[in-house]
């Protein structure tokens, strides 16, 4: 049996989800506006232009369009610079594992990520050529939680979706999941990604057997 296997990324594979966290809450802080661990966990899985009308909803601030891409920009320099110093070191535990087992048992593995900056990462982290296809910000036109970013890499996979796993750490992401027609995996909070078929806090707890009963299904 071959499925397909769709990883996202930040929060998944690389914990860039706290780089994410500091160059946002940095922002929000020079604009004055208060930002808690609760409201970056609705910035997870969302696009950069989507996380700063967020942002600014949450403040009540409107800018220019000049000044808003100008504060994103700013946003993306000060994330690069975490990024840029990334090493293998930062793989999440057992990613690899999970990846070596996929590769084993020949089964399809994509990237979905809503990131702009995924290519970087994976080269960074050394990880590129596991992934068959890559669909990142750069190829989609609808956030997640709509499901074209994981449309578009089981289309790259030429696997239909409802054979399409899906390992995200984000409420967005795993909404985007369930409506392509896809097995959820949530990684992360039990509490948070309760709309997930199944939940790990991370790929240490998800044993092979699991996998393996994922392929057979
Ligand atoms: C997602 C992250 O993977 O990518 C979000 O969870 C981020 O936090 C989004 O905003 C866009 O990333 P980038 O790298 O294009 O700013
Ligand atoms: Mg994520």
């Amino acid at each position: 049996n071959t499925k397909g296997f769709i990883f996202d990324l930040d929060g998944v594979i690389v914990d860039t989800a706290k780089y994410h966290y500091l160059a946002w809450k940095n922002l929000a802080t020079s604009l004055e506006i208060p930002f808690s661990e609760a409201q970056n966990e609705q910035l997870k899985g969302v696009s950069r232009v989507a996380s700063l009308h967020k942002i600014l909803t949450w403040g009540a601030i409107s800018l220019s369009e000049e000044a808003f891409n100008a504060t994103m920009n700013k946003k993306n320099e000060e994330y690069l610079s975490y990024i840029s110093k990334m090493t293998t070191s930062e793989i999440l535990p057992d990613v690899v594992r999970v990846l070596d087992f996929l590769k084993e048992t020949n089964q399809k593995i994509a990237l979905g990520s809503a990131s702009k900056n995924a290519r970087i990462i994976l080269d960074k982290v050394a990880l590129k050529e596991y992934f068959e296809t890559i669909v990142d910000g750069t190829n989609v036109t609808k956030a997640k939680p709509d499901p074209e970013v994981f449309l578009n890499a089981a289309e790259g996979l030429q696997v239909p979706p409802n054979q399409c796993v899906v390992f995200e750490d984000s409420v967005a992401g795993i909404q985007a999941a369930n409506s392509a027609g896809m097995i959820s995996i949530g990684i992360g909070d039990k509490t948070v990604l309760h709309e997930a078929d199944h939940v790990f806090r991370d790929f240490t707890e998800m044993p092979s057997e699991f996998i393996k009963e994922l392929i057979k299904k």
